[in-house]
């Protein structure tokens, strides 16, 4: 796998509320690469949004519709990926992004999650009476998925402005030992 490796894009996986999102629109404009939401693809595909999914047409149907997107991001050059929460447990997700991606993995505790994301009422699945408990459960289901990215990083005790410096270090790192 690792010498098939194209490494031309950054995507960004992780927990909801890990800030793929912010971190992912700064690595883009500091690298001039373009910026991409795999969430906003899908919803803009569906012409609904992921809530409607969810409730109309199930999230089997919605995890379909992330591994078609994910599958074509392998024709992407000088990208930056921003990937919906569940994608890195998709099977054969990860290996797909790898190929042409250096994969980074956001990383929060289920606090620090529940926190951050506590005021927003967009993610169907913590729609339930106790969502810290359903963040504790899938946050401990996909951990041993986040942690096969190239590189783990936890944002708790880092400025966003951090995360993206990290991310753009170890990018530089592994482009040059490429050439
Ligand atoms: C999901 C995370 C969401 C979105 C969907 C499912 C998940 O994306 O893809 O609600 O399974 O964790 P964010 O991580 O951008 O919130």
């Amino acid at each position: 796998m690792a010498s098939t490796r194209q490494i031309r894009n950054i995507a960004l996986v992780g927990f909801m509320g890990t800030g793929k999102s912010s971190v992912g629109r700064m690595i883009a404009d500091q690298l001039h690469f373009t910026f991409l939401d795999t969430d906003d693809l899908i919803e803009s595909r569906a012409g609904k949004s992921i809530t409607a999914i969810f409730a109309e047409e199930g999230e089997a149907a919605f995890r379909k519709m992330e591994a078609a997107v994910i599958a074509e991001l392998a024709a992407r050059k000088r990208t930056v990926i921003s990937t919906g929460g569940g994608v890195a447990a998709g099977p054969g997700n990860l290996d797909s992004l790898r190929e042409h991606a250096l994969v980074v993995c956001l990383w929060a505790s289920p606090e620090k999650i529940w926190e951050r994301v506590r005021g927003q009422t967009h993610r169907p699945l913590l729609r339930e009476a106790d969502p810290l408990a359903k963040i504790r459960e899938l946050l401990a289901a996909r951990e041993p998925h986040y942690k096969q990215a190239d590189v783990l990083l936890n944002t708790e005790l880092r400025s966003v402005r951090e995360v993206v410096q990290q991310v753009l270090h170890q990018f530089k790192l592994i482009r040059s030992k490429a050439r």
